[in-house]
């Protein structure tokens, strides 16, 4: 069936774990914001994937509200956009299982995410961390989403919904769209400002790998001014040889809206320390308005809530619908 460019879907979602960075906004938010001028756009709050390493009830309840407010605060309009929570959609973890029943074992072995993450947590890795792709690729397909906006970090995953779409369609017929994975070429990987080799994380153990969409102006400041750089004193763009200057001028550029070749014209014969102070004021600027608005719906958690309850109630009518041609298609309903 082919749709025309207004009704194709979009659909994406951050965990409300950790904190929400930079990285985040850059890689993710932001291009969020600008595709829900074009699409149908369809943005969730993954409490179920946040699951998948342990979170303290209380903080889980805070951070869910607080991603939601994060979404509103960066510019999705839910007027324009649907904005839900995972959990209030009952469907995702129903399609997840059925999804569960065509995913492989080598294929979720082979998820450089969940290696990572295995690594660290070793043999008490829980089966949830295992299967968290599934549930990923459920997300997506229920929305018969056409694009899916995230960093680099998640192609993988949305490669694996590909796939489970496709087996899906060719043994019980054509129920699922499948669905393409946006990634832009700046921004879908900022790196970590303690260590330029490594992807800014959300669970990085120190908060000085991150810019926290929260930090106050001055800590963001000293977080760039004492972010690693590279030998030698020159601002130019060379990921290899300069990763931590390469970084900064990626993140100056989408916080400046300049190019980096002009920033590496701008810089020429000045040091390290002008740039980084420049960097600090760009990041800060642009950060402005979006802490302004999300200081202000931290005081109306009421309205945060309706617009996520009424949120839900849209995302059900799709997920019900979709679900329903799901388990026609398998031979579960009668
Ligand atoms: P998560 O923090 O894992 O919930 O990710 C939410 C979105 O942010 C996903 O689309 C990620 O790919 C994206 N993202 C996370 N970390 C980064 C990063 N360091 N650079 C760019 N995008 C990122
Ligand atoms: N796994 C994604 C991340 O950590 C979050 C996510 C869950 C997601 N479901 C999704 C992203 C569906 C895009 C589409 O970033």
């Amino acid at each position: 069936m082919q749709k025309d460019f207004k009704n194709k879907v979009v659909f994406s979602a951050a965990q409300p774990s950790g904190v929400l960075h930079l990285g985040n906004y850059l890689g993710a938010i932001k291009q969020w914001v600008e595709l829900q001028n074009k699409h149908k756009c369809v943005f969730s709050i993954v409490d179920y994937h946040a699951m998948t390493v342990y979170q303290e009830p209380k903080k889980l309840r805070e951070k869910i509200l607080e991603t939601a407010m994060i979404y509103l605060a960066a510019g999705i309009n839910p007027e324009k956009s649907t904005i839900f929570i995972q959990s209030d959609v009952s469907e995702h973890t129903e399609l997840a299982w059925i999804l569960n029943t065509i995913a492989k074992i080598p294929e979720l072995e082979l998820m450089t995410q969940f290696k990572d993450k295995a690594k660290r947590f070793r043999s008490k890795v829980n089966v949830g961390l295992f299967n968290y792709p599934v549930l990923m690729a459920a997300d997506i397909l229920l929305y018969k989403t056409d694009f899916v906006p995230v960093g680099e970090d998640q192609k993988q995953h949305v490669e694996l919904a590909r796939t489970l779409a496709r087996r899906f369609n060719n043994l019980y017929g054509d129920i699922f769209v499948v669905p393409q994975a946006i990634i832009r070429k700046e921004g879908a990987r900022i790196m970590g400002l303690d260590d330029p080799l490594k992807k800014m994380s959300k669970s990085a153990k120190s908060p000085a790998n991150y810019i926290a969409l929260t930090d106050e102006p001055n800590l963001i400041k000293e977080k760039i001014k004492r972010a690693v750089t590279d030998s030698g004193k020159e601002v130019i763009y060379n990921k290899e040889k300069k990763p931590g200057i390469s970084n900064l001028l990626e993140i100056y550029s989408l916080a400046s809206g300049k190019t980096i070749k002009q920033l590496e014209k701008e810089y020429e014969g000045k040091n390290y320390g002008e740039f980084k102070k420049d960097v600090g004021e760009a990041v800060v600027g642009f950060l402005e308005p979006f802490q302004k608005d999300l200081k202000k719906l931290k005081e109306n958690p009421d309205k945060v809530r309706k617009i996520l309850q009424s949120g839900a109630e849209k995302a059900k009518l799709i997920a019900a619908k979709t679900m329903q041609e799901v388990k026609k298609a398998v031979g579960i309903n009668y």
